[in-house]
């Protein structure tokens, strides 16, 4: 019997993280995999997408510029469902913690259709930070069956809220199948071929775009690249500006010209990854970005006041500095000062998110749930 699968993508790290899950049950010919874009991102999602040669078999196109989170979740909450009444997927899959994961899951869940979280059970412990992202993750979790957990501790924070441990499966973060895989392909364009940085120059790569950091947080970040170019006249800062209106602007006036400061429009993935690579260092609120920085063994300075993934704070490789001037230029200052300390940090790193194998994992485990009597 040929199960049918919709797995629901709505932005960027939705994409790349999806896409090795996405391929994975491609290939399994029991499956119908139908990839569902709610287009929450438009043109950063196409770019994701494409990397992967994944095809939306649907898309809502939802976007809108300055969208709020009404009208992200109405449209997610309406379209999707009628892709569900037409399509009748025997699983939905949704990935991580944005409004169309909340409003795909609870689409799925008006109709019992089971659902399948990604990236399940992460939590900072506080509603307003991520936000709306920290409620996101809980609501979905409420609603969900399988919990595909990154880590052990994503299990623990799951089974503290009492969902059933045969629910439950550590796969790791399919951020890393998707990051090895990209290296493996070693596609990318390295940044010092592409913009006029010189090849031995220091390279900081920093990207922002959280919503609770709009406004003046965004330029306490630019105020302290400021002081760091002054303090360190040989680094060079590669700011790859997300398309949010309420975060380039902000960024690309407080910033001004430098001659140290290179802007680019969103980088597709693989340049991204040699960014990643070429960087001394990387500041950034991203989430996926934490992820595979800790595989890649980078320092990050992690703009926020609290995070869900302290699997990374806890290896030394991600360092919490909020939004904090002072905070961002010691550290920064900390790191360019004592090299024997950064080696000493990046060398005894582990990556706590693991292996590469997790869309492999997360294929067996819903292979088991949809032929129960198979487990052995
Ligand atoms: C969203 C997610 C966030 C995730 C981030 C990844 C929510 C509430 N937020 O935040 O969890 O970390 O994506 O990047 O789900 N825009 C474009 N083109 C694009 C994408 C965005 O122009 O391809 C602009 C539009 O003006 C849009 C705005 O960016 O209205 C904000 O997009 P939105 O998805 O609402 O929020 P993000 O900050 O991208
Ligand atoms: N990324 C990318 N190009 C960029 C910036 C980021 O491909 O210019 C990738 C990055 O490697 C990671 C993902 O996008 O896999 C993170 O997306 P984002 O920071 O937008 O969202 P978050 O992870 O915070 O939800």
């Amino acid at each position: 019997m040929t199960r049918t699968i919709i797995c629901v993508i709505g932005t960027r790290p939705e994409a790349i993280k999806m896409a090795p899950v996405i391929l994975t049950l491609k290939k399994n010919t029991a499956y119908r995999t139908l990839v569902l874009a709610t287009g929450q991102h438009s043109d950063m999602l196409d770019q994701a997408l494409s990397f992967f040669d994944i095809h939306a078999d649907e898309n809502l196109h939802i976007m809108k510029a300055r969208q709020t989170l009404d009208h992200i979740t109405s449209r997610v909450l309406v379209g999707t469902g009628e892709i569900y009444d037409k399509e009748k997927p025997d699983l939905v899959l949704v990935h991580g913690d944005t409004t169309t994961t909340l409003g795909a899951s609870m689409s799925a869940f008006y109709r019992k259709i089971p659902v399948g979280h990604v990236e399940a059970g992460l939590r900072s412990g506080n509603l307003e930070q991520p936000f709306p992202e920290e409620a996101n993750r809980v609501i979905t979790d409420r609603l969900a069956t399988l919990f595909f957990a990154p880590t052990d501790r994503a299990k623990h924070n799951l089974l503290s809220e009492n969902v059933a441990e045969e629910r439950i499966f550590v796969t790791g973060n399919t951020v890393i199948d998707a990051l090895a895989w990209t290296l493996r392909q070693n596609r990318g364009h390295a940044p010092q071929k592409e913009y006029s940085l010189p090849e031995d120059a220091p390279l900081i790569l920093m990207t922002a775009h959280r919503r609770e950091s709009w406004g003046e947080p965004l330029k306490e970040i630019c105020k302290a690249i400021k002081h760091l170019l002054t303090e360190l006249p040989h680094v060079y800062f590669l700011i790859p500006l997300h398309k949010n209106p309420a975060v380039r602007d902000v960024i690309r006036s407080c910033l001004g010209k430098s001659e140290r400061v290179i802007f680019t429009d969103p980088l597709n993935y693989p340049d991204f990854v040699q960014a990643m690579n070429r960087s001394y260092l990387i500041l950034s609120d991203s989430g996926g970005v934490q992820e595979e920085a800790s595989f890649l063994k980078k320092p990050v300075l992690i703009m926020r006041n609290l995070s869900e993934r302290p699997e990374a704070i806890d290896e030394g490789t991600g360092i919490l500095v909020g939004t904090d001037k002072e905070k961002i230029i010691f550290e920064t200052l900390r790191l360019f000062s004592n090299k024997r300390e950064y080696d000493n940090l990046v060398a005894g790193s582990k990556s706590p998110f693991g292996d590469g194998t997790a869309a492999e994992k997360i294929e067996k485990h819903i292979f088991n749930f949809f032929n129960p009597w198979n487990i052995v």
